[in-house]
């Protein structure tokens, strides 16, 4: 079959799944706890059958890489069977996103399951900033545990992610290289982002990745690794002489849509093509309908076809700035 394309000839390569819009946490830049938030039945969510076709069918237009995110995925009961069902296909990769609250308690059937290496939301060192980013909820101790057992299961090379908001965690810039470095592994500093309409973003609540780098130069000795492939979203840093390092997701700043090969599918079955997009369109409907395995891949591949998406390259347009866009705990990030 011809590679499919959209039309800016970028590929897709990798598919996310939300496998709820459900989590236990408030994160003040994604779900922040002053709404009262309506979420899906269990019946509008994709069930393992649907999750495992759905794998099956992006296989075969190219997807490579599969990333399972939230919400919270780890709050889905059939989260090990989710995982066992996809290690089935020739991926080069299975990874999951997690707040890692419950990580430590399942972290040996993941990576029994097939689930090759787990990615942490992590804001902060200490219990007083990280309860103040997480709105409240969950235990810095938890989310240490989680790490920990991640890292002597196998789930590596594990990465850490921290979004970084000015008035919120900048002073835990430096606390999270030296937990990086201390443990060996990667600290991924994420540029604050505009996404979903909840979270109150100014463009002066942004710290930038070269601000951070800065930062980060005043203690360690880091220089810069190549991607591991193409489209890859951090700029990788090493620690010299030492396992770990940083990374950098500069989405406001140095935008990366160019090599963007990333589809998203939500907990009820939608397919977004973009992270800022205003709506997806809904494949659980035709395959609960009974469509037959060609008429998905045609929908699949029409709607990657037509895709133009490129927020990030126009966040600042005029046209952007009423725009109604999804939910990040809705297609997970
Ligand atoms: P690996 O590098 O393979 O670990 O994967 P990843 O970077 O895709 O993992 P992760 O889910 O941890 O993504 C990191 C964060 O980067 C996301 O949570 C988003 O905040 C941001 N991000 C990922 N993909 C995109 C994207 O396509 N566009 C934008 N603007 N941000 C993205
Ligand atoms: N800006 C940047 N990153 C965000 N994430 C969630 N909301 C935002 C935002 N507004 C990140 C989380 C998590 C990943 C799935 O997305 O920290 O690591
Ligand atoms: Fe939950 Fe992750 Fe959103 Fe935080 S960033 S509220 S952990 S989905
Ligand atoms: Fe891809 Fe949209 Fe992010 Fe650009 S803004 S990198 S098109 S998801």
């Amino acid at each position: 079959m011809a590679e499919l394309l959209d039309s800016q000839s970028r590929p897709l390569r990798d598919l996310r799944i939300s496998l709820t819009d459900v989590c236990n946490f408030r994160c003040t830049y994604c779900m922040p706890a002053d709404y009262d938030y309506k979420f899906l039945s269990d019946k509008q969510r994709m069930n393992l059958e649907e999750i495992d076709r759905f794998v099956r069918l992006f296989t075969q237009l190219g997807v490579e890489r599969v990333r399972l995110t939230g919400g919270e995925p780890l709050l889905r009961p059939d989260i090990v069977n989710i995982v066992a069902a996809i290690s089935s296909y020739d991926l080069k990769d299975i990874a999951l996103t997690t707040n890692g609250q419950l990580l430590a308690k399942h972290a040996a059937e993941l990576k029994n399951a097939g689930l090759r290496r787990v990615t942490v939301s992590l804001d902060a060192v200490g219990p007083l900033v990280f309860k103040k980013m997480s709105g409240g909820r969950g235990s810095y101790r938890s989310v240490l545990e989680g790490i920990d057992e991640a890292i002597s299961t196998g789930l590596t090379p594990l990465k850490v992610n921290s979004v970084v908001e000015k008035g919120m965690n900048e002073d835990q810039i430096l606390p999270l290289a030296d937990l990086a470095y201390e443990k060996g592994i990667t600290v991924r500093y994420i540029e604050f982002m505009d996404v979903g309409n909840k979270n109150n973003w100014h463009k002066e609540d942004v710290i930038s990745s070269k601000e951070i780098l800065e930062t980060i130069s005043s203690k360690y000795d880091v220089e810069p690794k190549d991607p591991a492939f193409y489209g890859e979203v951090a700029s990788h840093y090493n620690f010299k002489e030492k396992d770990g390092g940083i990374g950098l997701i500069s989405s406001v700043t140095q935008p990366f849509c160019q090599s963007c090969t990333r589809g998203r599918l939500s907990a009820e079955g939608h397919l977004y093509t973009c992270l800022f997009a205003t709506e997806g369109m809904d494949l659980l409907t035709p395959m609960r309908k009974g469509a037959s395995d060609d008429e998905l891949l045609e929908l699949i591949g029409g709607l990657w076809q037509k895709r133009e998406d490129r927020y990030s390259e126009e966040r600042f347009d005029l046209k952007n700035q009423k725009r109604k866009k999804v939910e990040m705990f809705h297609i997970g990030g």
